[in-house]
C-alpha cells in the first residue's frame, strides 16, 4: 500500500515537471513568434537631417522603442567610465565609433527591452555598410530603412540652431566637427543606400516636420501589415 502511493506521487512529480517544461516551451515559443513580429525599423540620414524628430513623432504614434546609438554613446560617455573617455574622444572628432561597441550597446538595449517591445527604431545605425551587415546576422534582419535625404546647408543650421537654443549644448555641435560629421556621412552613406536599396525609403526631409512624418506613417503602415499577413498565414 505504501509502495503505490509513493508510485502515485512519483508519477504525479513527474507529470507537473512535464507540464511545468511544456509551458516553458510554449512561452518560449510565443515569445520567439513575437520577436519575429516586432518591426525593426532603420532610421537613416546626415547629422540634423531630423532623425531624432521623427523617432520621437514614431513613437508617440506607434509606442515602439527608439534606440538611438548616438544616446546611447552619451550616455556610455555621461558615466565618466574610461570606456566613455575613449568614446568622446572618437566622437569629438566627427568619426565613426568601432562597431564592436555600439552594437554590443544596441544588443543590450534590444534584449533589455525585447519582452515588451511594440517595435525598434535604430536611430542612427547603420553608419557604413558592413555595421548593417553585422546588425542583421548577430541581431534581427530590418524591416526597413528610412533615409531622410537633406542638403548639407541645411543640416548645419539645424544643428546651430538646435546648439543655440539648448542649455545643454553637445560636444559634437561645433562647426569643426559638424563638418567632420558630414564628411563622415558622405564617405560611408552611398554604399549603404547600394546595398539595403530593396528596403529603403528615401524621404525628403527639407519639408516640415509633419508633411515628412505623413510619409513615415505610409512605409511603417505598410510593414505593419505585411508583418499582420505574415503571421496570419502562418497560423
Ligand atoms: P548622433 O547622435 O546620431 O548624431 P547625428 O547623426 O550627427 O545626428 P543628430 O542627432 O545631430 O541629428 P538628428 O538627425 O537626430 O536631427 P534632430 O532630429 O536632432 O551621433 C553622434 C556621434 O556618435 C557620431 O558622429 C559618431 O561619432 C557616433 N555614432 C553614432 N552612431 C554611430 C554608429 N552607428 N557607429 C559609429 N559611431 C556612431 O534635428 C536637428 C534639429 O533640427 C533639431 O533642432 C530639430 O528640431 C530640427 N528639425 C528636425 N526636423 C526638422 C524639419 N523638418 N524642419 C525644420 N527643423 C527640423
Ligand atoms: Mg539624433
Amino acid at each position: 500500500m505504501l509502495f503505490m502511493c509513493h508510485q502515485k506521487a512519483m508519477k504525479k512529480e513527474a507529470e507537473d515537471k512535464l507540464k511545468a517544461v511544456e509551458k516553458l516551451r510554449a512561452e518560449e515559443l510565443r515569445r520567439a513568434r513575437a520577436a519575429s513580429e516586432i518591426p525593426v525599423i532603420w532610421i537613416l540620414g546626415g547629422p540634423g537631417c531630423g532623425k531624432g524628430t521623427q523617432c520621437a513623432k514614431i513613437v508617440e504614434k506607434y509606442g515602439f522603442t527608439h534606440l538611438s546609438s548616438g544616446d546611447l554613446l552619451r550616455n556610455e560617455v555621461a558615466s565618466g567610465s574610461d570606456k566613455g573617455r575613449k568614446l568622446q574622444e572618437i566622437m569629438s572628432t566627427g568619426g565613426l565609433v568601432s562597431n564592436d561597441e555600439v552594437l554590443s550597446l544596441l544588443n543590450d538595449a534590444i534584449v533589455r527591452a525585447k519582452g515588451s517591445s511594440k517595435g525598434f527604431l535604430i536611430d542612427g545605425y547603420p553608419r557604413e555598410k558592413n555595421q548593417g551587415v553585422e546588425f542583421e546576422a548577430r541581431v534581427a534582419p530590418a524591416d526597413l530603412a528610412l533615409y531622410f535625404d537633406c542638403s548639407e546647408d541645411t543640416m548645419v543650421q539645424r544643428i546651430l540652431a538646435r546648439a543655440a537654443a539648448s542649455s545643454v549644448k553637445r560636444e559634437d555641435d561645433n562647426e569643426k566637427t559638424i563638418r567632420a560629421r558630414l564628411q563622415t556621412f558622405r564617405q560611408n552613406t552611398n554604399a549603404i543606400l547600394e546595398l539595403y536599396e530593396a528596403k529603403t525609403l528615401t524621404i525628403n526631409a527639407e519639408r516640415d516636420v509633419d508633411d515628412i512624418f505623413l510619409e513615415v506613417v505610409q512605409a511603417i503602415d505598410c510593414v505593419l501589415k505585411k508583418k499582420q499577413q505574415k503571421a496570419a498565414a502562418q497560423c
